[in-house]
């Protein structure tokens, strides 16, 4: 293992902004990690693809890559349909879900395409097109910071909810996830199509004839036709979390806009697109310098050319004002912005 110094990371986060780290180490095996973890450096930040971060200034310590691999399945000694799946937590995650099909497995399928690691989803505990690596995930191998000790976690005790879990809250920086475990089907899958476009896409293929293998085509389909690709268009996904609010201030907002797009969640409650309340305020395709609000999805925030972090933070906050001013919504990053305390809390 060879530390570096004074390493741009603009090649390690997929906003691809230019910050330096003072420290930069790529790890593939536990005990270096935790050589390293122990060498006394601060602050310590453990990278995973970069994809769902935004620098806005210099990392003054050091950033650990984690590149640890691996991957195997097991049989589900309590239900002969399933299996459980073990992957490290550096792998790339849509490499480990094309792989889960390949070998017949459902579960994943919906979660296909997004970018990172596989460590860094259950952070904020990824979702899309209707499930949620909360609905299929089992457990966790996390290496406790302070101890260097490797403990086990049920997937039920980490506080998962939408785009969040106890490790972005109270556990903040108290665990690094090393492996993860999942029960996935071998057969009688559990497909979910009813999300967005997938049953358009899944076209006349009946439904007792569908594999998981056909929901992970649509999903990739659609995604590459709305969301950039950050080898082309550095971004970080949805920037922004999708607000949720009362049925009173639903209905209000529904007779000024009787175009308002929104879903039911729990009693009385509903979640509205940020995609929509951007659209609708004027923010799609539009820039301001070298930063934009993405063509086909506006949730998107896209660096188109040379942004500095700072520049993109600007834009963001720009963004969440203006929406906050015309729909009363405050925005909320669903990017980790280092430092902590960069984005404006409160009014
Ligand atoms: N919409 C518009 N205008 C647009 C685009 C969308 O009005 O230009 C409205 C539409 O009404 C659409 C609604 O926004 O029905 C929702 O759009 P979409 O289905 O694209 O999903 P989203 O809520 O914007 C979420 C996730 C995505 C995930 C998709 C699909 C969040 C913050 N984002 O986006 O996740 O891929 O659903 O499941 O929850 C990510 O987290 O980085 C991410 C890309």
């Amino acid at each position: 293992m060879r530390v570096f110094k004074d390493v741009n990371l603009a090649n390690y986060h997929t906003f691809g902004v230019s910050v330096q780290s003072a420290w930069f180490a790529e790890v593939s095996r536990l005990t270096d990690l935790l050589t390293l973890l122990r060498s006394g450096v601060h602050p310590t930040l453990v990278l995973g693809e970069g994809s769902n971060v935004l620098f806005t200034r210099d990392f003054p310590g050091l950033v650990i890559k984690n590149a640890m691999s691996g991957k195997s399945l097991m049989p589900d000694p309590t239900d002969p349909h399933r299996v459980v799946v073990e992957v490290a937590s550096g792998e790339n995650w849509h490499a480990f879900v094309r792989w889960t099909l390949e070998q017949n497995l459902g579960g994943l399928e919906n979660l296909s395409l997004i970018p990172g690691t596989t460590g860094a989803a259950p952070v904020q505990n990824i979702g899309a097109y209707g499930v949620e690596l909360a609905d299929v995930l089992q457990e966790l191998e996390v290496l406790e910071l302070h101890t260097g000790k490797l403990l086990r976690l049920k997937a039920a005790d980490c506080g998962f909810g939408y785009r969040t879990s106890r490790f972005k809250g109270e556990w903040k920086d108290q665990f690094l996830i090393t492996r993860l475990f999942f029960a996935l089907s071998s057969q009688q899958h559990q497909l979910h199509t009813a999300y967005g476009d997938i049953e358009s896409h899944l076209g006349g293929i009946p439904p007792e004839q569908r594999t998981p293998q056909q929901v992970s085509e649509a999903v990739m389909a659609i995604r590459r036709s709305k969301l950039p690709d950050p080898a082309q268009l550095g971004n970080a996904g949805s920037f922004f979390k999708n607000p949720e609010t009362d049925r009173d201030t639903r209905d209000a907002l529904l007779k000024k806009y009787p175009d308002l797009v929104s879903f039911p969640l729990r009693e009385n409650r509903f979640k509205v697109p940020a995609a929509w309340l951007l659209d609708k305020a004027g923010w799609k395709g539009k820039s301001i310098g070298r930063v934009a609000c993405h063509t086909s999805q506006p949730l998107v925030i896209v660096n188109t050319g040379g942004a500095s972090g700072l520049e993109i933070l600007d834009f963001a906050v720009t963004v969440a004002a203006d929406i906050r001013e015309k729909f009363g919504f405050r925005l909320e990053p669903e990017v980790n912005i280092f430092p902590p305390g960069a984005w404006p809390e409160g009014d």
